[in-house]
């Protein structure tokens, strides 16, 4: 795994956001992988200043957003398809068509994750997938587990994992669904490359195990060591517990 370590949230914003802004450059049809949360908010700004400040364009981008509650879909509050809208979507000129995104009010959930599976491949699969981790080290809604499902799949959501959400659900822990739907571990380690971005003391122990510690389905994000091209991008504060022999 290749380490970057930046001074601040804003600066490793600033970084991943131009490369992906290059990326786009370099090849227009690029399959982007994406996540929701907070730490991705500063990203998708800086993407936005980078759209307009070099006009890049977005017409033939696509992108496959990494999980969604099960229940919610377009345009719902909380729904991370409403966060991807706000945050970037609606800013950049990317077609809807282009947008892959699981419906969690799919009545064949099954179909559903299957329908999804489908289209990555049809896209040519994703040539850069941007992650963030949970403090319990899942990835997408990969939680920790005994059996890891390999694909895209309905998941059970840890309770510090609800608690983690209640900001898009105005606070409210009881209104954040219990389930999800997310790329399944395999879905994510089939991409060409992987950015996984970590801010804040908060994920400096998950970040710790993802790179120091055994392959666990305890520890999900611990899976990208078997991946052969994945970046970390950290600021000081996800950095904090990590060998000095990495830094
Ligand atoms: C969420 C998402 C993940 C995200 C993680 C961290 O629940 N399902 O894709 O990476 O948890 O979120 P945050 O950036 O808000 O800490």
């Amino acid at each position: 795994m290749k380490l970057e370590v930046y001074e601040s949230e804003r600066t490793l914003a600033q970084a991943l956001a131009a490369v992906v802004a290059s990326a786009i450059e370099v090849r227009p049809d690029i399959v982007l992988g994406l996540p929701t949360g907070r730490t991705p908010v500063a990203l998708y700004a800086e993407l936005v200043k980078l759209t307009t400040d070099r006009a890049i364009d977005w017409s033939h981008v696509r992108t496959f957003n990494l999980d969604e509650f099960v229940g919610l879909g377009d345009g719902a509050a909380g729904s991370y398809r409403r966060f991807m809208h706000d945050h970037l979507f609606r800013h950049v000129p990317i077609r809807p068509e282009h947008i892959g995104f699981l419906d969690g009010r799919a009545a064949d959930i099954a179909s559903e994750c299957d329908r999804y599976e489908r289209a990555i491949v049809a896209a040519g699969g994703i040539d850069v997938m941007i992650l963030g981790i949970g403090a319990n080290g899942h990835i997408g809604f990969n939680e920790p587990c005994e059996v890891l499902p390999a694909r895209t799949n309905r998941v059970v959501l840890e309770e510090g994992s609800r608690a983690e959400n209640a900001l898009w659900f105005g606070g409210r822990i009881e209104a954040v669904p219990r389930e999800a739907l997310s790329m399944g571990m395999g879905t994510i380690l089939s991409a060409r490359e992987i950015v996984l971005m970590a801010t804040g003391e908060r994920k400096a122990n998950a970040v710790r195990e993802m790179m120091v510690g055994g392959v666990t389905t305890r520890l999900p994000a611990s899976f990208l060591q078997l991946h052969p091209h994945v970046t970390v991008m950290l600021d000081e504060g996800a950095a904090v517990r990590l060998p000095a022999t990495l830094r």
